[in-house]
């Protein structure tokens, strides 16, 4: 009963109107408060980037230099937060414990849970994005025995992130400006991406008046999945259990086959019915750093660069619109540079922070704003008298 419409995967409905971003599915187009993502990529950097989603402009050099200096001024987490992780077993997931750690945040920072005050708003928002690199990185050293590596606020957003990640306190760490570079690119492509699930995920949260920490923290357990966040992680998984070029027509086979449950990862898109604007980027971007690592030879590399042109010219991926996704070339470009793959969701996570933030305070902005609550088709039974357990067949 009632008036509404049935929309499984919302492939239909607009649950909010927004400034942030602009998708245009069939030109393969992606502006953020207007801006070309190629552009962006190219010739901005993540910090300000984020600027421009929370704020809509780009700032001006104070501007900059102000919000760049009230990032680093959060970098930090409560030191009592390290017990955290350590509660944690060794083998945890990274976004098992990002997602628990994330969600603890508002224990430890009262002072800016308060969504009516728009002062608050903002020292969560910047708390946010200072905070995701750090706990991200310890979640990595937790997993490989290391030592947390405090953030060095001397560092741009970007090396600051790496020297997390991969400095020990026994020696000097160096970061390789051409990888730095290519990670802060990388962050930016993952910045926003209008109402993907987990920035659905995280508007729904908001809309019951939840504060910003636990809403982010449902954005990042909706992000672990691999269809979204998590498919950089399979993508990279599926390119190495592929292992060979001669093997990739036996692989375009079984994801034609509907059959066989597999599906090519990072390729295909709900929005995207052509070429992903970011898998653009993201493939200049993964020859730049395999040329500056002297990895130009990698064997993964060839098997998408070929999985790729066979999928392209395949009348079933044709039909369907199937193109490469911003997955697919980054996992291997994550790869060259260090990280494990299981830390690939995790820094999608570190990025896509700055979109779920600017989406949830412009949310809570919106007078329009009612909290979100789908309606269902009940196809259950119709109503019917209890049974005592005692005269159950
Ligand atoms: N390989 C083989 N067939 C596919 C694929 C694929 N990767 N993706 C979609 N199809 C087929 C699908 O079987 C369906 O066929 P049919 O119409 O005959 O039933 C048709 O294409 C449409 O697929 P869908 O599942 O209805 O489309 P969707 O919009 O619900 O799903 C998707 C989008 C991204 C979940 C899906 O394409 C997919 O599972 N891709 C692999 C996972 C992946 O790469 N995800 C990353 C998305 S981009 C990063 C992010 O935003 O998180």
């Amino acid at each position: 009963t009632g008036c509404f419409t049935y929309d499984p995967g919302f492939t239909s409905t607009a649950n909010c109107s927004s400034k942030i971003t602009y998708i245009d599915g069939d030109a393969g187009i992606l502006l953020h408060r207007g801006y070309p993502i190629d552009q962006l990529a190219e010739q901005s950097n993540f910090i300000e980037v984020c600027y421009l989603l929370l704020n809509g402009e780009l700032p001006n050099e104070q501007q900059y230099r102000e919000f760049d200096r009230a990032i680093t001024q959060h970098t930090m987490v409560h030191e009592q937060m390290n017990r955290f992780f350590t509660g944690f077993r060794r083998d945890a997931h990274p976004m098992a414990v990002i997602c628990g750690v994330v969600g603890a945040l508002s224990a430890f920072y009262h002072d800016s849970t308060d969504i009516n005050d728009p002062h608050q708003r903002t020292v969560a928002a910047r708390r946010m994005i200072a905070k995701m690199p750090t706990i991200a990185a310890m979640a990595y050293k937790y997993a490989i025995g290391q030592p947390f590596i405090y953030p060095r606020n001397d560092l741009d957003y970007t090396s600051n992130f790496l020297q997390m990640c991969f400095a020990v306190p026994c020696e000097p760490y160096y970061v390789n400006p051409v990888v730095s570079r290519a990670l802060d690119k990388i962050f930016i492509l993952h910045a926003d991406h209008e109402q993907n699930a987990s920035t659905s995920t995280v508007r729904l949260a908001g809309s019951s008046g939840a504060n910003p920490f636990a809403c982010i923290a449902a954005g990042v357990a909706c992000l672990w999945g691999p269809a979204h966040g998590g498919a950089n992680e399979a993508a990279l998984n599926m390119l190495a259990e592929i292992g060979t070029v001669d093997r990739i027509p036996e692989y375009i086979d079984k994801a034609k086959d509907k059959t066989s449950g597999f599906r090519l990862m990072g390729f295909g898109h709900r929005v995207y019915k052509n070429y992903d604007p970011r898998a653009k980027v993201m493939q200049k971007t993964c020859h730049e750093v395999l040329d500056a690592l002297g990895g130009h030879d990698e064997p993964l590399l060839k098997v998408a660069l070929e999985l790729e042109r066979i999928a392209l010219e395949d009348d079933y991926f044709i039909e369907k619109k199937l193109y490469p996704n911003i997955d697919f070339y980054s996992g291997i470009t994550l790869r060259a540079m260090g990280f494990p793959v299981s830390m690939f969701t995790a820094l999608f996570a570190v990025a896509r922070t700055t979109g779920w933030i600017a989406q949830w305070n412009e949310m809570i902005e919106d007078p329009e704003q009612r909290i979100g609550r789908p309606r269902q088709l009940y196809i259950g039974s119709p109503q019917r008298d209890f049974v005592p357990l005692n005269q159950r067949d």
